[in-house]
């Protein structure tokens, strides 16, 4: 088979990693890719956003099927658009991406599914949000309704931070269109957790749990990133949570959204938290996670091609996935600086001997390869997994082939994991 991922992190890596040991896997391209990428696929410079070229280029190479990463050309329809050229693509067409894509929309559709969540409000009037956070009090939760590259929600501690998030999106614009719109939810205490599942409008395939650290330093201090480390699986996930999960939240979702005309196709990934009278819905993403990618897809025995190709194909209830009864642990390498302003360019050295010495998989996100040399070329560079019969094990791995790697002004938390280490 002829296939092409789409998109150029991390995430991305480890799909490319896997899909090319697929036995089905005659010929991988990838667009654009990254450094690493193109260690396993052929990379493509066609931008993930430009769905019109990328299904150009899938009818071109005769490409089998197609894999899309992140969620804004989801949300932007390119599954539609490959649907309506007869083209295979694994993932969501818009109306159903709208998970992501709209808070709203997922807030009263799994309202109407029974679907344990939070309490929230919708507006469209700035004085009305306002009004709204006033009376309810602090802590409280602002989200942006749109798609806004991860930034868009802040869990206010004070009203006038509430306040100020509302304004940011509804006076300053901050997110465009995605913040014309704002949803106000209560605040829920707990450990975090995402489940992801294949769907293919009907069956469910769940994947291994996992656990990423979203703040930039260690002990969850300090900005929100894209993430910085995850682990897998999530000691406080226990079956029955996971369970109640697939059953309570997971199930009933996709089943409202094939009896609303909207069948749900691809990865859903529930962000779940297990609050003191049982898990809860936060959010939907409609794609696989990243950094979780980089420690699910390293536990899956399976062959992924068989899993994505059957989730196209509406018959995803003739496969299953086996995992490994492995612990996975990923650590981020980024530019020292993100979230904020960072360099590029920067030479990274230790490659090989993390990867040879330690028997970790290195995952590029922000490299750029010229020759046989890697530099640096965004904020999240790399991410080092590795693999261990216990967490502390991974963990010790993971770190010890981090400690090989080096570019300028290099950045990683030192905690990752530390949790699962301590539940173990
Ligand atoms: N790690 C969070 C996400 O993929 O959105």
């Amino acid at each position: 088979m002829r296939i092409l991922v789409i998109g150029s992190g991390g995430r991305e890596h480890a799909l490319c990693w896997k899909i090319s040991q697929s036995p089905h896997c005659d010929e991988l391209f990838c667009a654009p890719g990254n450094g690493g990428i193109g260690r396993v696929a052929e990379c493509v410079s066609i931008k993930p956003d430009d769905i019109e070229k990328l299904g150009d280029f899938a009818e071109e190479k005769g490409i089998d099927l197609t894999i899309v990463g992140p969620e804004r050309p989801l949300i932007a329809g390119v599954c539609d658009h490959f649907r309506s050229r007869g083209l295979t693509i694994f993932g969501p067409n818009a109306s159903a991406a709208r998970l992501e894509g709209s808070k709203a929309f997922t807030n009263e559709l799994t309202e109407r599914a029974g679907v344990p969540g939070k309490a929230f409000k919708v507006f469209d009037d700035a004085e009305a949000a306002r009004k709204y956070i006033r009376r309810q009090g602090a802590p409280i939760v602002v989200k942006a309704d749109g798609e806004a590259a991860g930034k868009g929600v802040v869990v206010a501690d004070h009203i006038d931070d509430a306040l100020d998030a509302v304004d940011r999106c509804m006076v300053d614009r901050e997110f465009g269109a995605s913040g014309d719109r704002v949803v106000v939810e209560e605040f829920l205490e707990g450990q975090e957790c995402s489940i992801k599942v294949f769907c293919d409008g009907e069956t469910i395939v769940p994947m291994v749990p996992s656990q990423d650290y979203k703040r930039i330093y260690d002990d969850d201090e300090g900005p929100n990133t894209g993430g910085m480390g995850c682990y897998s699986p999530v000691p406080v996930v226990t079956q029955e949570v996971f369970d109640r999960v697939i059953s309570e939240i997971v199930r009933p979702t996709v089943e409202q959204m094939t009896s609303e005309g909207t069948p749900y196709s691809g990865v859903l990934y529930a962000g779940v938290i297990l609050t003191e009278s049982g898990p809860r819905l936060l959010e939907y993403n409609c794609r696989f996670g990243d950094p979780e990618t980089q420690v699910v897809l390293p536990r899956l025995e399976s062959d992924l091609v068989e899993l994505l190709l059957a989730t196209a194909e509406e018959r995803l209830s003739e496969v299953e996935a086996v995992w490994r009864d492995e612990r996975a642990v990923c650590v981020i390498c980024a530019s020292g600086g993100y979230p904020g302003k960072y360099a590029t360019g920067c030479d990274i050295t230790g490659l090989k001997e993390a990867r040879a010495g330690e028997d970790a998989i290195i995952f590029h996100a922000g490299t750029e390869r010229m020759g046989r040399r890697y530099f640096t070329n965004g904020g999240r560079v790399l991410g080092v997994t590795a693999l261990g019969a216990t967490f502390s094990q991974a963990r010790d791995r993971a770190y010890r082939a981090v400690g090989h790697i080096d570019f300028e002004d290099m950045y990683f938390r030192t905690d990752i994991g530390e949790r699962a280490v301590q539940a173990e």
